[in-house]
């Protein structure tokens, strides 16, 4: 069975300002606004140890802060070297004022 997962209130998530989530049997996730949409990814950098929510917000990119590399932040994909593996992206719901996902199922 999946079920939602709230990550955070939708009022807390500025454009532009990243905001860092966390839900039971999840992996660190990264919550964004932009242009007044709610995205969700993972919050981890494929390419090394870093925070995205730690990088700078450009529109839809996310650049990473230790390498320069980058995503879009609207489906996850590889933007800019060295990161050529793409983040995950989930589908986004909004329920009462704050930030769902649903759990994938398989998900532990
Ligand atoms: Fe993100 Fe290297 S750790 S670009």
């Amino acid at each position: 069975m999946s079920k939602n997962l709230r990550l955070c209130e939708v009022a807390g998530v500025k454009d532009g300002e990243p905001v860092a989530a966390f839900a039971e049997g999840m992996p660190a996730l990264a919550v964004y606004n932009v242009d007044g949409e709610i995205f969700v990814t993972d919050n981890l950098c494929t390419h090394g140890n870093a925070m995205l929510t730690d990088g700078y917000q450009d529109g839809d990119v996310i650049e990473c802060p230790f390498h320069g590399g980058s995503f879009d932040i609207k489906t996850g994909a590889a933007k800019a070297f060295p990161c050529q593996v793409a983040i995950v992206s989930y589908p986004v719901e909004i329920e009462d004022g704050w930030v769902c996902i649903t759990k994938p199922e398989g998900a532990a």
